[in-house]
């Protein structure tokens, strides 16, 4: 079967848009012939992925390095993107920060940081997007994670970071929509290769672990997420809103279970590193 989507003269915005899974996305969106815009803190990271935007086949590309902790660089960075790109047609926000660590041993600010990448990140880019999406037919993707509904040991900051995300995706669904702008969650599994399943599972064991435990029997990878964006970003997707999608193998079905406790189990007796 041909699957083509055509994304020719639509303006694709992607928060967080410089490495792994959203990147990913940003460039299925290239392919898809869009004009993308990536941000992220590291200009070398939005120059790099620029120039693979272009290679990809975006109509154009460009990039802008701004922190999402900073609302004011954030209004102003969407507002370049919309003076020179125009309306937009799909904006997804995806910067996101994690590492392990027990509520017990984290330091307050190491928890508000999470929380203010995660979460007030995605409400200063729901805010200074909100002008600037296309009415009708904007659609907004804030990507989540598992943690959001399942708690794992280690990730206390995350879980509350994450399910706020999501609760902004449906509680935006229900103030949007009577303007033609449809919000969704995608919520990745463990995703290879990346630096989010990195963080998680740092160690090949822990790695086979995961992996035994997927249904589907084998980690995502990057063009599964971007599928699901694509599908999401176009008209196929229409009537979908408010809703928080998985892309994960079938893996949280069996809730966080092992999973959540061998990040517990791994903080409290590192893996050594002297073998
Ligand atoms: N365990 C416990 N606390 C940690 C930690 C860890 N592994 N890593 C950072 N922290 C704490 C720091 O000690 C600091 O707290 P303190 O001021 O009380 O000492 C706080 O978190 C902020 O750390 P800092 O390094 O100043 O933050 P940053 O803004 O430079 O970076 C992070 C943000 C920590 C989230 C960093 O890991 C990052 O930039 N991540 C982006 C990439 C990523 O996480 N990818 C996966 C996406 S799912
Ligand atoms: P990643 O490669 O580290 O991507 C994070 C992106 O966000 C990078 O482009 C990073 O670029 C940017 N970023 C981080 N902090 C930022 C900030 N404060 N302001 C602006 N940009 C910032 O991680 P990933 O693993 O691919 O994860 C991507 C998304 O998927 C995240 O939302 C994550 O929660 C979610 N997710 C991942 C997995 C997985 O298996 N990897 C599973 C579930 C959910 P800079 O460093 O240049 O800022």
């Amino acid at each position: 079967m041909t699957i083509t989507l055509d994304f020719s003269d639509k303006t694709v915005v992607v928060i967080g848009g410089t490495s792994g899974i959203n990147r990913g996305i940003a460039e299925r969106f290239a392919r898809a012939g869009a004009r993308v815009a990536v941000a992220s803190r590291s200009q070398d990271k939005v120059d790099d992925t620029v120039a693979a935007l272009t290679a990809a086949g975006a109509e154009k590309a460009m990039g802008l390095a701004f922190d999402v902790r900073d609302p004011e660089a954030v209004a102003a960075g969407l507002a370049a993107i919309q003076a020179a790109f125009g309306a937009f047609d799909v904006l997804i926000s995806g910067a996101a920060g994690n590492f392990p660590a027990l509520a017990a041993d984290m330091s307050v600010n190491a928890f508000k940081t999470v929380i203010d990448i995660d979460l007030m990140g995605t409400i200063h880019v729901m805010k200074a997007a909100y002008p600037f999406l296309r009415r009708p037919g904007a659609s907004v993707i804030n990507i989540s994670a598992p943690q959001a509904f399942l708690p794992y040991e280690g990730q206390a900051h995350v879980c509350a970071a994450k399910a706020g995300v999501d609760m902004i995706t449906r509680t935006l669904s229900l103030e949007w929509s009577p303007e033609g702008i449809r919000i969704n969650s995608v919520v990745p599994g463990y995703i290879a290769d990346t630096e989010g399943a990195r963080r998680l599972a740092p160690t090949e064991k822990a790695l086979e672990m995961v992996r035994r435990n997927i249904p589907q029997g084998r980690l995502g990878n990057t063009q599964d997420v971007a599928n699901a964006c694509l599908f999401l970003g176009s008209e196929l997707a229409s009537y979908v809103s408010g809703q928080v999608i998985s892309v994960d193998g079938a893996l949280y079905q069996r809730g966080s279970g092992q999973l959540g406790q061998m990040i517990g189990q791994m903080l409290r007796n590192p893996p050594r590193t002297d073998t």
